[in-house]
């Protein structure tokens, strides 16, 4: 596929099955492997998937039809949204959890079925199971399969639930609003069904210390993707003819450009909306329920180990006295962990990262301690430890448990005197050991002013008294 010399519109290194027309006839084809080809390829917008053909409402050829990932412009981006929406309601670090705790050592069912069952469907198993049978028909241009059809009949009706099938419900040919977000879901749980499964796979294969990154950038599980033309344009300096079947080598693509983000996950307008539900369900299948959830952009625990709050510049210091700031800080996160008890089991997101009232006690615990140990061997002359710390990123199933007024107890007790040790520990030091402090790294003044910053975590969950919600959710 990895060919130097520039490509032709017609020439047929590509010529597939994307090559044939809707009636069969062969197409002109072109592919492309190289980085800015490909990117300037899937930014084009006289390039889109192949279009699908009609066929009966509750079909497979429908469903093609209907679906954002075979449709272009405003209807492109209408489906897309309703894809979005479904998925914006789904918790990745929920969808983790549950992945970690599935039972199907099919990891195809296991992966959808937890989708299903965070949309809130009934018989998310059969509907895993049917989805699969939907799957191996989804990308063929000329869907004949019975079957097939018959799974997209039987989920139509399932996939939003409280609207009745049949008269007036979802499955009712005129009904387009609900049939379209019905279509879309089923459109959701197939573009997760393969993909997701080839990750998990190519991420056992690749091993390493981050699987699932190193498999997105080196065993990409989307190695190729296909457009046509529908109106002429230039690729690269490339001319491209009207009807040109294009095909985009994304694995050579990135393969040849290691300084460039992999494009794995594909790209703006039609970049995956489930790129980071996808990293979740891969993450609980490979690791269990004591991984962590990764970000979007596969950032792995080491990167998150290196979180710094809140910043990795030198902190800012004043003439308060550091040894009241700690005491002053922990005050504060008790004040708001004294509004938590009543928490009502949702999460908070702050930067990208999800929060929860066990998880800020947790960090700011951590925090407190992880630079009172550098401070106490810098001040005995010994090396510090290695920085093993999950940190933010990650969120285990204790951090998600229910945070009664016993925790709420413990943590005063606990915070209150790692509190006092820091303030004793600081109010000793001389002047000199504050701002000229033995070791590599920051000052003492500044670990102070720094570890005072830990209310952040807190800040994070924020006020739940029932009208002093501080907190997006
Ligand atoms: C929870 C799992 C997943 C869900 C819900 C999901 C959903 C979707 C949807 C709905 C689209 C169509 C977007 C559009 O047309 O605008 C899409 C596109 C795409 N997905 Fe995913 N996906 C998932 C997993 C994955 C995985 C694991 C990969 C590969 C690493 C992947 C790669 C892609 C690519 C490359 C596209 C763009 C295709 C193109 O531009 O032709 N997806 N995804």
């Amino acid at each position: 596929m990895a060919d130097p010399t520039r490509p032709t519109a017609t020439d047929s290194t590509a010529t597939d099955a994307t090559g044939a027309d809707a009636t069969g006839a062969a197409a002109p084809a072109v592919s492309f492997d190289r980085y800015e080809d490909v990117t300037a390829a899937l930014a084009d917008p006289a390039l889109v998937p192949p279009p699908a053909g009609a066929g009966p409402v509750g079909g497979m050829a429908w469903l093609r039809a209907t679906v954002a990932r075979f449709s272009a412009g405003e209807r492109h981006a209408a489906r897309r949204a309703s894809v979005e929406a479904d998925l914006a309601g789904l918790d990745p670090e929920a969808l983790r959890l549950a992945a970690a705790a599935g039972f199907e050592a099919d990891v195809r069912v296991r992966a959808v079925r937890v989708l299903a069952q965070a949309l809130g469907l009934a018989e998310p198993g059969a509907v895993a199971r049917a989805v699969g049978v939907v799957a191996r028909a989804y990308f063929v241009e000329r869907p004949e399969d019975p079957e097939a059809d018959a799974a997209v009949a039987w989920l139509l009706p399932r996939m939003l639930p409280g609207i009745p099938a049949g008269a007036g419900g979802v499955g009712r040919a005129g009904d387009t609003g609900d049939v379209e977000r019905a279509a879309n879901r089923i459109g959701l749980l197939v573009q997760a069904c393969d993909a997701t499964v080839t990750l998990v796979e190519h991420a056992r294969r690749v091993g390493g210390a981050d699987p699932v990154a190193a498999a997105l950038r080196h065993d990409p599980p989307v190695r190729v993707m296909r457009r046509r033309a529908v109106r002429a344009t230039v690729v690269g300096g490339v001319p491209v003819v009207a009807g040109t079947a294009v095909l985009l080598d994304v694995a050579a693509a990135q393969a040849g450009r290691p300084d460039l983000p992999p494009l794995t996950f594909g790209a703006a307008p039609r970049l995956c909306p489930g790129r980071t539900h996808a990293l979740a369900i891969a993450a609980g299948v490979l690791h269990g329920a004591s991984g962590v959830l990764p970000s979007a952009e596969g950032a792995s625990a080491e990167d998150a180990s290196a979180e710094s709050v809140p910043t990795e510049d030198a902190p800012a210091t004043d003439d308060r006295d550091p040894a009241g700031l700690v005491p002053a800080m922990v005050e504060q996160v008790l004040a708001l962990a004294a509004t938590w008890t009543g928490w009502d089991g949702h999460p908070a997101t702050t930067d990208g990262r999800m929060y929860t009232p066990h998880k800020a006690v947790r960090r700011v615990t951590d925090h407190l301690l992880d630079h009172l140990a550098e401070l106490e061997a810098r001040l005995a002359g010994e090396p510090t430890q290695p920085d093993h710390w999950h940190a933010s990123a990650a969120t285990t199933p204790a951090d998600l448990a229910p945070f009664t007024p016993a925790d709420l107890d413990e943590a005063r007790s606990r915070l209150t005197r790692l509190a006092r040790i820091w303030s004793v520990r600081l109010a000793v030091l001389t002047p000199e050991q504050l701002d000229r402090s033995p070791g590599t790294g920051w000052s003492f003044r500044q670990l102070a002013f720094h570890v005072a910053e830990s209310a952040y975590y807190a800040n994070a969950v924020g006020d739940l008294r029932p009208h002093e919600r501080t907190t997006a959710r």
